[in-house]
């Protein structure tokens, strides 16, 4: 039980301490005060997808009603990322067809690119 919490701690820890060394220097109290930023979860890529809608729209391999991970990993690369991550946030259409994918305000751009990351792993 007390092994528990220590780890539990340093993990807090090392968390915490990565996080500010990420943080920009320039940050204004302002940029850091706002609320409504969706909140970045700690799980990957694949497990975000999979408490999200996508599967409804999207598969592996078979284009539905969107276009598979693997048309998607095959027609972007590394460069895209941020790209395709504020698509998913912001929604987009015209590039596969005229049916639209609505946008997902509720995920962080964190979680966005995580999500990125894993369809263009599944590339062939
Ligand atoms: C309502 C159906 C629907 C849902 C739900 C949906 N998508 Fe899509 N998605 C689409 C369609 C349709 C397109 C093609 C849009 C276009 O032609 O620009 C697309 C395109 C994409 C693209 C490629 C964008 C581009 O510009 O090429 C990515 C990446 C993507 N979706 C990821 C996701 C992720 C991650 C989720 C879950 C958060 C998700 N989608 C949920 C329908 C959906």
């Amino acid at each position: 039980m007390k092994k528990l919490f220590l780890t539990g701690c340093v993990g807090f820890l090392i968390l915490s301490c990565s996080k500010k060394e990420n943080t920009p220097v320039d940050a204004t109290p302002s940029e850091t005060a706002v609320v409504s930023e969706p909140a970045k979860t700690n799980l990957s890529g694949d497990q975000i997808i999979e408490t999200l809608d996508c599967t409804g729209c999207h598969t592996v391999n078979e284009r539905m009603i969107g276009p598979s991970y693997q048309e998607i990993a095959n027609k972007y690369s590394e460069k895209d990322i941020e790209i395709l991550a504020s698509k998913i946030i912001e929604g987009g259409s015209g590039v596969w067809g005229s049916v639209p994918m609505q946008p997902h305000p509720q995920v962080s751009k964190e979680d966005a690119k995580k999500m990125v990351e894993y369809i263009l792993s599944q590339k062939k």
